[in-house]
């Protein structure tokens, strides 16, 4: 199915991921006559985007026939919005949510409807590369297809099959993005130890970063070998790959930590 034939899609927060994703939309072939934009305070970016697309933006969906509804709020405010909307949606309407921690069971009991996706993207949506990850435990393969649409036009989409993996795709693809940023100040802040100047630093760390990361979207040769083609036997990157891969307080342990403790608080958050 292609997006032209999708709608009316209604979306409840025009806020940094909800904009990204219905941006996605549009660039995909949604027209702007089949997307709704709900939210009660719309950025400028927001108003923007509506009025160059003349797609509607409306304080909340009354009123409109609700095909697709896409949560978009932050967690916080999503069981007001849900409690406001539950007039709006019925089960002629497929619902999907891309709030952190809020689990299918407490979005069915809100809105009276298990027809719900969760899914969880990440911030490089925002330029069409994301990855989300998604579930749903109840909905038809159509439905499936309607969500994998919608949300393939913010990246790739991976489903899986129980919603504790979602937590965990939380912790590391939703956080992800977070922690490779870190990377870069972290390099940057040990280039400036070695006498660069900070703008000299930043610099070489950003365009490292996002370099080696071109090279590996360029390159299908996995990870590893593509950092053991850069490393020569006893050579200076060896000679830091020694301290990065030590086992006990190199990156990889480290790394677990972190991303352990992000799952932990996904759980939390889901918890209330
Ligand atoms: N950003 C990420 O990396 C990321 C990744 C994965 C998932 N998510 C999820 O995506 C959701 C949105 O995150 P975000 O970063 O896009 O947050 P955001 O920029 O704050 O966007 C949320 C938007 O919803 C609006 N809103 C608040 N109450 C509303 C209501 N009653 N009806 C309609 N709109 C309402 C907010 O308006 P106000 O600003 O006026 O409150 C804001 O424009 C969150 O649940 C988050 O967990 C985000």
């Amino acid at each position: 199915m292609s997006l032209k034939d999708i709608g009316p899609v209604v979306l409840i927060g025009a806020g940094k991921m909800g904009l990204a994703l219905a941006r996605g939309w549009i660039a995909a072939g949604l027209p702007p006559a089949s997307l709704v934009l709900c939210d009660p305070n719309p950025s400028e970016a927001a108003r923007l985007f509506a009025f160059e697309h003349r797609i509607a933006l409306q304080s909340t969906p009354d009123g409109v026939f609700v095909h697709v509804l896409v949560l978009a709020v932050k967690p916080q405010a999503m069981f007001e919005v849900l409690a406001a909307i539950k007039g709006s949606v019925g089960r002629h309407s497929l619902i999907i949510s891309i709030a952190a921690g809020i689990a299918l069971g407490k979005l069915a009991e809100a809105l009276g409807s298990d027809r719900i996706v969760r899914a969880m993207p990440n911030t490089p949506a925002q330029i069409g590369r994301g990855i989300t990850g998604a579930v749903a435990l109840s909905v038809s393969d159509a439905d499936r297809q309607i969500a994998d649409d919608l949300l393939k036009a913010a990246g790739d989409v991976m489903w899986f099959g129980t919603e504790a993996q979602i937590d965990a795709v939380t912790a590391v693809s939703g956080s992800g993005p977070a922690y490779v940023f870190h990377l870069v100040e972290a390099l940057a802040a040990a280039a400036e130890r070695q006498g660069f100047t900070a703008p000299e630093a930043m610099r070489l760390a950003r365009a490292t970063v996002t370099g080696a990361a071109a090279l590996m979207d360029a390159d299908p040769l996995p990870a590893s070998t593509l950092r053991e083609n850069v490393t020569s036997p006893k050579g200076t990157t060896a000679a830091a790959l020694a301290v990065l891969m030590d086992i006990d307080t190199g990156l990889a342990p480290l790394m677990d930590r972190a991303v352990s403790a992000a799952r932990l608080r996904s759980e939390e958050l889901g918890r209330g």
